[in-house]
C-alpha cells in the first residue's frame, strides 16, 4: 500500500482499455479533468460505508439499481425522474416489507464506461472497434464513431455533475417526502395489476404517517420523513478518468474516488494483480466486486487481502452474478471462502448478467423469471448458510421499455422491438422493477 498512488495501476497489467489514437489529446483531457471540482466528497463515501457496515451486520438492506450504461442520448429531466421514482417506489415497498432501512445506491451520474468480451463488432463485410460507453466512443455503427475520443470524458462528467444535481435536489428538496408515496407512480403503470398492490402498500405508509402526525411527529420536526439519503455508483472502469477524479481528502488525508460514492470492479477485470485491482487498493470509498462463475477460492482470498486488509466492515460488497441455473453450484463455496477467512462482507445478488439470453430476433433479452429465479435462490443458499443475504443489484430503468421478457406487464419476445432503446444490457422496465421489489420483499419478511 505504501507505494500506491492514483496513477499506480499504470505499472500494472491492464484489460479492456481503449485504444485512443491521440496520446496527446487524451493526457491534456485528464489534465483538464484533474482540476474539475469533485463530484462527490468524501465526507458522503464515508457515510456510505457506515451504512454498509448496517447491511454487512444485517441491520439494514442494499438496493442497487439503475441503466446498464447511461447515455449522452438519454440524458433527459424526465429520465432521471422516472428512474429516481420508480427506485423510490421499490426502496418503500422493501422498508415496508422488510422492516429495516434500505440503503440506496444508484447505478447512475456517472455510468458510462462497458467491458466487452469482443474487441470489434463484424455486421455483414464490416468490422468495427466495439462500442465501450459513451464515455469512450459512439454506438453508431460507423467508423468515425467508433473511434475512442477523449473529449467525450468531460461529456460524461457534465452529465453526471447535472444528473447528480438532479438526485440530490429530489432526495432532499421534498420529492422523496413520504408523504408523497401515491405521487411516485408512473402514468404507464395504471391498469396494471402492479399498481394495486403498490397502492396497498401506500395506503399503509399513508395510514402510519397520519398516526404519526396526531402523536406530533411530522415532516416539519422529522426530516428523515420529507428527505431520504440517495448515493451514487458505477463501474469503474476507465482508470485514466477514476484517476483524474481522485483527490486527497483534507480532513483524512486519504485518498478516494471523488467521481461516485461506491465503484465496483466488473467480473472481467477483477485479476487481483491486474490495474483496477490496484487502483481500488487505495481509495477510501466503499467497493463492490462482481463475482461470476470464474471467481477461484483463490482470487477471492487475494482479492479480499488486497482490498480490505483490515476487515473493515462496510468497505467490500461482493456482487454474486452466476445465473439462475448456476447460483446454487457456486454461490455455497463463495459464502464457505468468506466464513473460513473469517472476512465481513456485504452478499448482494446481480439476478442480471447470468441471465442473458439472445432472443431468435437478435435482440438480447433477459427473461423476467430466471431474474426472479435467481433472487430466490440467492435468498434460500443464504438462509441454508445462516449468511445474510444483503442486497440486490438491479438493471432497471423508470420507462416504459421492451427489454426483458415476461412480467406483469407480459413483454413477449415479439413485443422486444417496440420500445428496445438500451445502448448495452436489456433493463428491467418500471413494473418489472416494482414487481421484483415485491418478490424481494417477501423473501426478506422478518
Ligand atoms: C455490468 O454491471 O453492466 C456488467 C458488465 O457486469 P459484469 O461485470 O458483472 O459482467
Ligand atoms: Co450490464
Amino acid at each position: 500500500m505504501s507505494n500506491w498512488s492514483p496513477n499506480s495501476w499504470r505499472q500494472k497489467p491492464v484489460l479492456q482499455v481503449p485504444n485512443y489514437p491521440d496520446a496527446q489529446a487524451l493526457k491534456a483531457t485528464e489534465a483538464k479533468l484533474a482540476k474539475f471540482p469533485p463530484l462527490v466528497f468524501a465526507g458522503e463515501a464515508r457515510s456510505l460505508l457506515s451504512d454498509l457496515a448496517d447491511v454487512a451486520h444485517g441491520k439494514a438492506f442494499l438496493l442497487q439499481g439503475g441503466d446498464c450504461a447511461e447515455s449522452f442520448a438519454e440524458h433527459e429531466a424526465n429520465h432521471i425522474r422516472d428512474f429516481f421514482q420508480v427506485f423510490l417506489q421499490m426502496a418503500v415497498v422493501l422498508t415496508h416489507g422488510a422492516s429495516k432501512p434500505v440503503v440506496k445506491v444508484g447505478r447512475v451520474a456517472g455510468q458510462f464506461a462497458k467491458p466487452r468480451s469482443a474487441d470489434t463488432e463484424t455486421i455483414g463485410e464490416i468490422e468495427l472497434p466495439s462500442y465501450r460507453g459513451d464515455i469512450i466512443n459512439g454506438i453508431d455503427f460507423n467508423a468515425e464513431q467508433r473511434v475512442p475520443d477523449p473529449h467525450r470524458m468531460v461529456m460524461a462528467y457534465r452529465q453526471s455533475a447535472a444528473t447528480l444535481n438532479l438526485l440530490r435536489a429530489f432526495a432532499s428538496g421534498g420529492f422523496a417526502d413520504l408523504a408523497r408515496v401515491h405521487e411516485w407512480t408512473t402514468s404507464f403503470m395504471d391498469g396494471e395489476n402492479i399498481s394495486p398492490r403498490y397502492e396497498e402498500t401506500a395506503n399503509k405508509i399513508e395510514d402510519a404517517i397520519s398516526f404519526m402526525a396526531a402523536m406530533g411527529i411530522n415532516s416539519d420536526n422529522t426530516p428523515a420523513l420529507r428527505r431520504t439519503r440517495f448515493y451514487t455508483s458505477h463501474e469503474a472502469l476507465l482508470l485514466g478518468y477514476e484517476e483524474a477524479l481522485t483527490r486527497e481528502d483534507s480532513i483524512s488525508k486519504d485518498w478516494y474516488a471523488t467521481s461516485g460514492h461506491m465503484l465496483w470492479i466488473g467480473d472481467r477485470t477483477r485479476q487481483p494483480d491486474g490495474a483496477h485491482v490496484e487502483y481500488f487498493s487505495g481509495i477510501g470509498n466503499p467497493i463492490g466486486v462482481k463475482c461470476g462463475p470464474t471467481m477461484t477460492r483463490d482470487d477471492l482470498l487475494a482479492l479480499m487481502d488486497k482490498l480490505n486488509p483490515q476487515d473493515e466492515a462496510g468497505r467490500l460488497t461482493l456482487i454474486a452474478r452466476f445465473g439462475d441455473d448456476k447460483v446454487k453450484d457456486y454461490l455455497p463455496q463463495l459464502i464457505e471462502t468468506v466464513k473460513e477467512a473469517g472476512r465481513t462482507v456485504v452478499w448482494c445478488c446481480d439476478p442480471m448478467h447470468g441471465n442473458t439470453i439472445k432472443a431468435s430476433s437478435g435482440y438480447k433479452t433477459r427473461p423476467f423469471d430466471k431474474v426472479l429465479g435467481e433472487v430466490k435462490s440467492f435468498f434460500e443458499v443464504h438462509r441454508q448458510m445462516g449468511t445474510y443475504a444483503g442486497g440486490v443489484h438491479f438493471e432497471m430503468t423508470g420507462d416504459d421499455v421492451t427489454e426483458c421478457v415476461g412480467g406483469v406487464s407480459a413483454v413477449t419476445e415479439a413485443s422486444l422491438s417496440d420500445r428496445y432503446h438500451t445502448h448495452c444490457d436489456p433493463r428491467l422496465n418500471a413494473s418489472q422493477a416494482l414487481e421484483l421489489a415485491f418478490l424481494v420483499a417477501e423473501e426478506m419478511r422478518p
